[in-house]
């Protein structure tokens, strides 16, 4: 197993849902869905959390991805992000735990299952 690798969780910080004001960036769903994220993972060595600026599905907010050295990347978009903090985690569980990345779909909490909208190879070596 690749399970001493951490999952990193790249969130996107300023995706906006439907109505939301663009100012202040700190107010944005992405923004506090970022915040909710790092403060539920605290100091678990299992992930690294890492903001960025827009993850190109900006209609279907809040936007995370999933990615670690050898292993299949996962984004997941369309999340929600006071209710889904504890299912992106889990999620991310599963992605730490299994050697080559690939989460097992019927693994995924119910909620977030069918929120993948993109899956990519590891590079190659
Ligand atoms: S602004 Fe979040 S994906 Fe573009």
């Amino acid at each position: 197993m690749n399970q001493n690798v951490p999952t990193i969780i790249f969130v996107c910080t300023t995706c906006r849902s439907a109505g939301e004001a663009f100012e202040p960036e700190t107010g944005r769903s992405g923004f506090k869905f970022y915040e909710a994220l790092k403060h539920a993972i605290d100091a678990d060595k299992r992930f690294k959390i890492q903001p960025v600026e827009c993850l190109s599905s900006c209609d279907k907010s809040c936007n995370v991805t999933f990615a670690a050295k050898n292993k299949w990347s996962y984004g997941f978009s369309g999340l929600d992000a006071l209710s889904q903090t504890q299912d992106v985690i889990d999620v991310a569980k599963l992605h730490y735990e299994t050697p080559d990345g690939v989460i097992p779909w019927f693994e995924r909490p119910e909620s977030i299952r069918t929120k993948s909208t993109s899956r990519t190879p590891p590079l190659p070596t």
